[in-house]
């Protein structure tokens, strides 16, 4: 089976600098394989419900991560582990065709060793929030959307700044980089019945990200 992500040119659109997003990156093929392998990664670490830090106050979203690290969140805080918090069992590996996502998008980057896995369902939302549990912040953070839409907010740097929105659909790709590494943002709505991908509806969200910092650098 082929590891190729996308047939269409690589047509990315910048929204504000370092924030590129790569409408239909995956074409229906490759989300199909990217959907099942992740039924399959799921099989292995099950979705998880995460935890506000302190209050305990369950996310709407669920979760679960392939890769050597998954990122996790409860009461004693936001931190990346190798482990399940639920199962203790290694994270699956992060599906081909993401890697190769990242390989043609991020070249410059080491690899990535997080690939947080969201499952939306239809009423699930994401508060603004930064990206910035790593230590590594010269690397992007990948995103690949699959399933329904999601009308997806960005800022910039400091939570005051202002906001911009725009959906983000079935195989669209989006890079937070350079300038807009640590932009602020968050999902404000799903669009219930917006694609066939999933069968149930709901939307999934992969962010891969490397965490450690770069041998190379360091
Ligand atoms: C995230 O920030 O973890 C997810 C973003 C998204 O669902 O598009
Ligand atoms: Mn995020």
């Amino acid at each position: 089976m082929s590891d190729r992500v996308s047939s269409a040119s690589l047509r990315g659109i910048e929204i504000i600098a370092g924030l590129i997003h790569y409408p239909g990156f995956l074409d229906r093929p490759a989300q199909e394989r990217l959907r099942d392998a992740l039924r399959e990664a799921v099989r292995a670490a099950p979705l998880f419900t995460p935890r506000m830090p302190r209050t305990g106050k369950p996310f709407t979203v669920r979760m679960t991560n392939c890769g050597p690290l998954g990122w996790v969140s409860d009461e004693a805080g936001y931190r990346y582990q190798p482990t399940h918090p639920v199962t203790g069992a290694p994270w699956p590996p992060i599906p081909k065709i993401a890697l190769a996502a990242w390989a043609e998008l991020a070249p410059e980057a080491p690899p990535p060793e997080a690939c947080l896995v969201n499952f939306y369902d239809g009423s699930a939302r994401m508060g603004l929030h930064q990206d910035r549990d790593e230590e590594e912040f010269s690397a992007p953070v990948l995103s690949l959307s699959l399933g329904d839409s999601c009308l997806f907010r960005v800022g910039g740097a400091k939570r005051s700044d202002k906001t911009r929105s725009f959906d983000l659909n079935s195989g669209d790709a989006l890079i937070l980089g350079g300038p807009a590494r640590l932009a602020f943002h968050g999902v404000d709505r799903i669009r219930g019945g917006s694609s066939t991908l999933l069968e149930g509806g709901g939307r999934i969200n992969l962010t891969l990200r490397r965490v450690t910092l770069d041998p190379r650098r360091a």
